[in-house]
């Protein structure tokens, strides 16, 4: 379901409607479950009874949602894209991006690269795991929605090409691959008797290091030749969603650059970890997701993370302005606890400043400087690195929000000035808010909060555009006061 918040001439107008995906209209003709998700056990409807080699998923187009070239695309990593109508959320159908998608499947996660020349680039992926082997595929759209790039890359001593988000600076596409393998042995114990689900055969070997791969991008301004993919070998860990990355020049060398890798590393995976299992001793130590920097100097096999925050972090994200260059500026959800061992659900919303020579300075690159750092983040009373600054908002013990969206303010070219909107969930009135933040001064508290009469389901990820897409003014309130106006598209409700 895609929700929509627009905002014109001082007036909020919400809105949701459902990704009309063939599995859906199937689904409500049949009025019950037909198709079995990566997280079920068993069959669709919940009896032990179903094919275990049926691995057909439903394209549940839930995961993100991006406006370009005209269309509203509706993501999910294991599908092909679903065009909408950006004004109506009418569902047109499965896309092939106009034929520039071979496969079978297209991420959620994609980066917006903005060009020299001020155009901007969509630069997304795609995986495919076979009898051959793992291959990622790197794309690059331009605004009229042509693709200009396509860079298949394989992937060495990789079965299972489990890659959710991936980042771009100025000449390479870069992943982090964690230690995920397929157990067979899961798969045939309890799998195939709807113990498990698909996704619970993926597990993690904290025996194995995690890798980040670099691979070049085509066709750069710089005309810089002789690039070539390489590994960087990094600690065990697991990332879902990263940061941003950028590039230093070496002095007068004009080979590789030395590249800058900010991300969100949990230090480890389950996906054992649901409602049935979760609760308050998960917050206990346990696997944290941490703001970490990567510096991969040229011709590195190897490098340490640079923990940057004490508070456990998610959903963190650049200016988008910023995407692919030298920046400062992360906004991101993170735990109120602020605790070296015990951590909770996101509670607030953090802006972190970087010092964009953290790591790349000889003072904060070596091996002491970086143990030095990982100590002052455990004990130090703000919970940060050197070189680091934050503002955090607290939501309030029973308000939950979802993934930060920072705005920049239009005619604005200073990085992080601008608004941070955040859906929250007030869990002492049951209903959604939508917080609107002054993104220079979050702990000062909302600007604005829109409340609405209804609930928000917690949802993943969404993004802005500049163009007012929303209804036109209903008739009848072209004078009403500043208040939400609820446009009743699918009843939120049937949730
Ligand atoms: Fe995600």
């Amino acid at each position: 379901m895609i929700l929509s918040f627009a905002f014109k001439d001082g007036k909020a107008f919400f809105r949701n409607r459902f990704v009309r995906t063939e599995g859906f209209v199937k689904e409500q003709e049949a009025g019950r479950p037909l198709f079995r998700n990566s997280f079920s056990r068993g069959s669709a409807d919940g009896s032990p009874f179903f094919n275990p080699f049926d691995l057909r998923f439903k394209n549940v187009a839930n995961t993100g949602v991006l406006a370009w070239a005209g269309q509203l695309y509706a993501l999910w990593e294991a599908g092909l894209p679903y065009a909408m109508d950006p004004a109506t959320l009418a569902t047109s159908g499965e896309s092939t991006m106009g034929g520039a998608l071979k496969g079978t499947t297209f991420a959620a996660h994609y980066r917006i690269a903005t060009e020299a020349d001020g155009s901007r680039r969509w630069v997304s992926f795609s995986t495919a795991t076979g009898f051959g082997g793992s291959t990622v595929t790197f794309y690059e759209f331009a605004e009229d929605g042509r693709m200009l790039h396509e860079t298949q890359q394989k992937l060495e001593n990789t079965s299972m090409a489990f890659i959710h988000d991936m980042l771009v600076s100025e000449h390479y596409y870069i992943i982090v691959l964690g230690p995920i393998e397929f157990s067979g042995k899961k798969f045939v114990t309890e799998y195939v008797f709807s113990k498990c689900s698909i996704a619970e055969c993926l597990t993690y070997n904290p025996d194995k290091p995690g890798r980040v791969l670099l691979v070049p991008r085509p066709g750069r301004p710089s005309g810089k030749q002789g690039l070539v993919a390489r590994s960087v070998e990094i600690p065990p860990c697991f990332v879902f969603h990263h940061v941003n990355a950028y590039e230093q020049e070496q002095a007068g060398a004009g080979g590789e650059p030395t590249v800058v890798v900010d991300t969100v590393a949990w230090d480890s995976v389950s996906f054992e970890v649901n409602q049935y299992t979760y609760g308050p001793n998960y917050y206990t130590g346990g696997s944290r997701s941490h703001l970490v920097r990567y510096v991969l100097p040229p011709g590195a096999a190897a490098a340490s993370p640079h923990r940057l925050l004490r508070r456990t972090v998610e959903f963190a994200s650049p200016d988008p302005r910023a995407t692919a260059r030298p920046y400062t500026a992360v906004f991101g959800g993170c735990d109120m606890v602020d605790h070296p061992l015990n951590w909770g659900p996101i509670q607030g919303v953090f802006r972190a400043d970087i010092d964009a020579q953290l790591g790349l300075s000889p003072a904060t690159s070596s091996a002491e400087a970086r143990a030095a750092a990982e100590q002052q983040v455990a004990a130090s009373v703000d919970g940060t690195a050197p070189g680091v600054k934050t503002d955090v908002w607290f939501a309030g013990p029973r308000r939950f929000p979802g993934e930060p969206l920072f705005v920049p303010r239009p005619g604005s070219d200073v990085e992080g000035e601008g608004w941070v909107l955040v859906a929250v969930h007030n869990a002492d009135t049951q209903t959604g808010e939508m917080v609107i933040l002054d993104a220079q001064n979050l702990a000062n508290g909302p600007l604005a909060t829109i409340r609405l009469p209804h609930r928000l389901p917690a949802g993943l990820h969404g993004s802005w555009h500049d163009a007012y897409l929303g209804p036109a003014r209903p008739r009848g309130l072209e004078n009403a006061a500043a208040e939400p106006r609820f446009e009743e598209l699918a009843s939120i409700r049937a949730l």
